[in-house]
């Protein structure tokens, strides 16, 4: 087995549970702590990575996250999932670059996780369900199957989203939530049955 270094942007708690689940030999983090959308990758650590380094981004900010994910794309840097060791993930899921798979978390069969998608600690993602790129379910949470779910979405925890809906771009679901209808993007909704609470722009504050 070749020896491997995975580089992995941040050092909050989302890095190092990636960090607590890789096989490489060696660990670098690339930031001392969590950086802020501002925060510029360290060129002259990228420009000299060896050339089996692959690269993780251990932010939970979505919109973070994609401007790095961008910026390692630009760059031509490997970014192989990370999948919990005791997660299970069907064998004809599709799963993108960059995404992240929790312990215990269920991806199931021919679901399809864009980009840079986060399925935490315990969530699942029913058969045939899409996922789009940088959206984010979080502990616990239950995604139905057959499921079209937009970019950048936001399932905060236990939340519940019941079988064939569609959600648009950005919808945030609060925490506890059980999602019964399908709904355009753009909105927060919470609640049981789930109800439109406010609208979510790029300007609205990021979930953690
Ligand atoms: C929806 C959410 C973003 C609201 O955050 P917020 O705007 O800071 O809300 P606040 O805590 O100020 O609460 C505002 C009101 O909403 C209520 N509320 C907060 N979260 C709620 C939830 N998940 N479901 C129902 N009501 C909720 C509060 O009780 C409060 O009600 P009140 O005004 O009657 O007292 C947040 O509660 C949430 O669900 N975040 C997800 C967190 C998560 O899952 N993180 C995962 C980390 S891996």
């Amino acid at each position: 087995v070749t020896a491997r270094t995975a580089f992995i942007i941040g050092n909050g708690g989302h890095a190092h549970v990636i960090a607590s689940l890789l096989p490489h030999d060696t660990i670098r983090f690339l930031v001392t702590e969590s950086p802020s959308a501002g925060e510029a990758l360290q060129d002259d650590v990228l420009a000299s990575r060896p050339g089996d380094a692959d690269f993780f981004i251990g932010i939970g900010d979505d919109a973070v996250r994609r401007r790095y994910f961008d910026r390692l794309d630009a760059l031509g840097a490997p970014m192989p999932p990370c999948v919990a060791q005791h997660a299970f993930v069907a064998g004809d899921a599709r799963l993108g670059r960059g995404v992240f798979i929790g312990p215990g978390a269920v991806v199931a069969s021919r679901a399809k996780l864009a980009d840079n998608v986060i399925v935490n600690t315990l969530a699942a993602v029913d058969h045939d369900s899409d996922v789009g790129e940088d959206s984010q379910v979080t502990p616990g949470v239950s995604l139905g199957s057959r499921l079209t779910i937009g970019r950048r979405c936001y399932f905060g925890m236990k939340s519940c989203v019941l079988p064939r809906l569609s959600l648009g771009d950005r919808t945030i679901v609060m925490a506890g939530a059980l999602v019964v209808r399908s709904s355009p993007g753009g909105v927060m909704l919470g609640g049981s049955p789930a109800r439109v609470m406010r609208p979510v722009n790029e300007a609205s504050a990021p979930l953690g």
